[in-house]
């Protein structure tokens, strides 16, 4: 499934830079469709009329090395706007007869840049100021402007800092305006799309929302749809939008393993099935998962069990749904995207992630995947204009292993019982004290010690509870939250006299790395 061909955009060519989906992400936030190319993947029969300007790329590459870049020179003769960022300054300085050299110094952080003459990509950008704050990240640095080529503005070590050639339109910056560092950076970008490019607002919720609804309807027509439910941000989104698109030809299967969170499969039954009046199969399989695994402490079978036993039960529910055509899933941008440094998982090679999305080959079914080509904050906007709630949208992470990979050691139904009740009362700690959006992802886990401790006159020994909250952009890094002591106290005395079971909690204070966010 692909957007509709004649929307509008800006194409981001990327040369490998680490800020790449940060460009994309600055261009949507203006409201604006982008969508990134890689330099290897693009072809010259790809540029098409609903392109309506082209952004360069930073990249770790020098314009010298031809051979490890490749970029058609006939692109720039289409008569569109270019915006060159750092290495794309440079490779469009370079393709235009300039020269470029290594500098004598590398400018690494922040830099000033002085304003020397006016220019449609500066417009405001220096305000009554002549200079400003830019972030840059380079080694080389274009020394010989190309003909009709004009410095807009310099820093001490960059000449060239800011150029352009009005008559092709063609603009090079050697700093980057999509990181934050660079002040008032997102007003270049804005002034490259609207006041250059001249492309219309196209990249609200409400025009994704219809866009999206209109694409699905086409897509799937008559045939039905099946998808798997697990009441997270992005399969919740999907869902609602395939509700609103399809209706009742979709299916949803929504599996209780017997590992979710306290009253989880009640709250999710509740939303879509009786609020939202979406097609829910309700599958309680918490016999099945708990057979399977008891006897099973190691961490990686315990998630190839749960994985593989989620397919098994996905798919004996989905065949009893007939002459099903496709498959939803809630794949987002950055999966898709090649150059994957800035949300790109290695995880996946310390654990073997269980995704729900990740669904059944030997079915022979179609994809549909509408949240292709978004980002995760695109998507919580989304599921908002879907009339989705804010508890849903903003909720935190849960891995499809659920609570198995936050006891680590063997799973019995009592340390469950037990798990549930403390990240209940862990979680509604964090919202009572309006703690829960400042937090990226907690929980609550179970180890498999118990300790002695004392309570009234009498000796207890009972499990030992962890906590963890954490800070994160998108969970390949994460740093603990420092809680005021009072809430370390209350929450701690609130478990340990609340929840037979346990006698002791500790906090985690690891950060990721070294430690990764979940326990096993
Ligand atoms: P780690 O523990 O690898 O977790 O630092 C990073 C993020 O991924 C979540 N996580 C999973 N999500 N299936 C998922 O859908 C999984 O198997 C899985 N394992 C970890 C974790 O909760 C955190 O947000």
């Amino acid at each position: 499934m692909s957007l509709d061909q004649n929307l509008n955009k800006i194409l981001i060519i990327d040369f490998g830079s680490q800020f790449t989906q940060l460009i994309a992400r600055r261009v949507r936030e203006l409201g604006v469709f982008s969508e990134i190319v890689s330099h290897k993947k693009l072809k010259l029969k790809d540029i098409n009329h609903s392109i309506k300007g082209i952004v360069l790329s930073g990249g770790p590459l020098n314009v010298y090395q031809i051979n490890k870049y490749s970029f058609d020179k006939k692109i720039l003769q289409l008569d569109l706007p270019v915006l060159g960022i750092c290495f794309g300054h440079q490779i469009l300085s370079k393709l235009n007869g300039g020269r470029v050299k290594q500098s004598k110094h590398r400018e690494f952080g922040l830099a000033n840049v002085y304003k020397k003459k006016n220019s449609l990509l500066t417009s405001n950008f220096f305000g009554n100021k002549k200079s400003k704050q830019v972030w840059m990240s380079h080694a080389d640095q274009v020394s010989k402007l190309p003909k009709n080529f004009k410095v807009v503005a310099s820093s001490t070590n960059s000449k060239f800092a800011i150029v352009e050639n009005k008559i092709k339109k063609y603009y090079g910056v050697q700093f980057h305006p999509e990181v934050t560092h660079t002040e008032n950076g997102k007003k270049l970008i804005s002034n490259f799309i609207f006041l250059i490019c001249k492309i219309k607002r196209n990249w609200s919720p409400k025009d994704q929302k219809n866009q999206l609804i209109k694409d699905v309807r086409k897509l799937v027509g008559n045939n039905k749809v099946i998808c798997a439910l697990s009441g997270g941000v992005d399969s919740s989104v999907v869902a609602q939008l395939l509700n609103k698109a399809i209706g009742k030809k979709l299916y949803c299967i929504f599996v209780n393993n017997g590992l979710l969170r306290k009253n989880e499969e009640v709250q999710v039954v509740q939303t879509f099935k009786k609020r939202l009046k979406m097609n829910l199969i309700y599958v309680n399989a918490e016999k099945e998962f708990l057979k399977k695994l008891k006897n099973v402490p190691d961490p990686e079978k315990k998630r190839k069990i749960i994985g593989n036993l989620f397919i098994k039960i996905f798919e004996r529910y989905a065949k009893k749904i007939k002459n099903v055509k496709f498959l939803a899933q809630g794949t987002l941008y950055p999966d898709l995207i090649e150059s994957k440094s800035v949300t790109g998982s290695q995880t996946s090679k310390i654990k073997s992630h269980h995704n729900v999305g990740g669904l059944p080959k030997k079915m022979n079914l179609k994809l549909v995947e509408p949240l292709k080509f978004l980002f995760k904050d695109e998507v919580r906007k989304l599921g908002l204009a879907l009339n989705l709630s804010k508890e849903i949208i903003s909720r935190h992470p849960f891995p499809g292993p659920g609570l198995a990979i936050r006891m680590p050691g063997l799973i019995t139904n009592d340390k469950i019982k037990i798990l549930k009740e403390a990240d209940y009362y862990f979680i509604q700690a964090l919202k009572d004290h309006g703690l829960y959006h400042k937090i990226w992802q907690a929980y609550a886990a179970l180890l498999p010690v118990k300790t002695v401790g004392v309570m009234g006159d009498n000796r207890t020994y009972e499990y030992l509870c962890l906590l963890r909250a954490i800070t994160s952009e998108d969970g390949m890094t994460a740093d603990y939250y420092e809680f005021k002591k009072s809430f370390m106290q209350s929450i701690s005395n609130k478990i340990v006299n609340s929840i037979k079971g346990i006698n002791r909690v500790v906090y985690d204070v690891t950060s990721k790395p070294p430690s990764t966010i979940e326990l096993e």
